[in-house]
């Protein structure tokens, strides 16, 4: 099929690894222009490197974008190398393991800044620009326990409840613009920040050192799906980048799950 995203210009938050890296691989095959954006300059070199050499187009843009200097230096060079961003993914995120009466208060603010507030930064920077070309691509990255929370990730669950939450305004706020908003919230999906998730997990409740079994153990007892195994980050992609394409401009306000049917409600 083709998306038609051939000369669309795209920025994945966090492409410098797991989820971002594949949707930013995908992005690039279906012929789209891609900032890699991080804050590890060679991890995200490294991605550049590999669509580059698949035939691709990358450049990289880094900062930390849980403050507003580093969401504006990430923007400046994405607009300088692009001229113009059609498509932003807000996936930059972290899910450190912190249970309720571990969390400082400080501990929640910083988490809802950088897997909130970092996302809002890149949208009031690239909404304008994309209000003038009449057409964009907004897409937040959530997570089922945004929807479903887990007793051991409190204040990640708030962050992911609200990233869908966020979208269901700012659709609203763009009507009739020509730019959509929607979620794509996985389950569990196997990346390196999600093996040593798990790895930490597994430890304290003695499931060993491999992996496969991890993975078994952890569908099987932490977070049960029905189709029986951790997702993988190419799903995540592939179901992105059409809701990034041409394609899908009737899906607006969505929260799209994918997680191999955790979540146990009708949506
Ligand atoms: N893996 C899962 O099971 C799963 C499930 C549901 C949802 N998610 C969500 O999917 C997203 C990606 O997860 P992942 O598993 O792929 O994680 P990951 O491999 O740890 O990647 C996280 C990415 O976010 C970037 N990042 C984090 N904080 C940042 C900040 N303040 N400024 C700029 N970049 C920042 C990291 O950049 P650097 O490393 O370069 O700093 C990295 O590229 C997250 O939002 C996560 O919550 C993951």
């Amino acid at each position: 099929m083709d998306l038609h995203l051939g000369g669309k210009k795209a920025v994945v938050t966090g492409s410098s690894s797991g989820i971002g890296e594949s949707i930013a691989k995908r992005l690039a095959q279906e012929g789209a222009a891609v900032v890699i954006q991080g804050r590890n300059e060679k991890e995200a070199q490294r991605v550049a490197a590999d669509i580059e050499g698949a035939g691709g187009k990358a450049m990289i843009a880094i900062g930390d974008l849980s403050t507003d200097d580093g969401a504006q230096r990430v923007v400046d060079k994405a607009l300088t190398e692009l001229g113009a961003v059609d498509i932003l993914v807000n996936n930059a995120g972290a899910y450190p393991v912190l249970g309720w009466m571990e969390t400082t208060p400080d501990q929640w603010m910083q988490l809802f800044n950088q897997n909130v507030v970092s996302a809002v930064r890149m949208i009031r920077l690239l909404v304008p620009q994309m209000k003038k070309l009449g057409w964009g691509r907004i897409i937040q990255i959530a997570s089922a326990v945004g929807v479903q929370p887990m007793a051991g990730l409190p204040s990640y669950n708030v962050t992911k409840a609200a990233s869908i939450n966020m979208t269901v305004s700012l659709a609203k706020e763009l009507a009739n613009t020509g730019i959509t908003v929607n979620t794509v919230t996985p389950g569990t999906i196997m990346t390196h920040g999600w093996e040593e998730w798990a790895r930490g997990f597994a430890k304290t409740r003695g499931w060993g050192d491999d992996m496969a079994e991890i993975e078994r153990r952890a569908v099987q007892e932490l977070l049960p799906n029905s189709v029986g195994r951790v997702g993988r980050v190419n799903e995540v992609a592939d179901l992105v980048v059409f809701v990034a394409s041409p394609l899908a401009g009737y899906i607006n306000g969505a929260n799209l799950r994918i997680d191999g049917g955790y979540v146990q409600s009708v949506n």
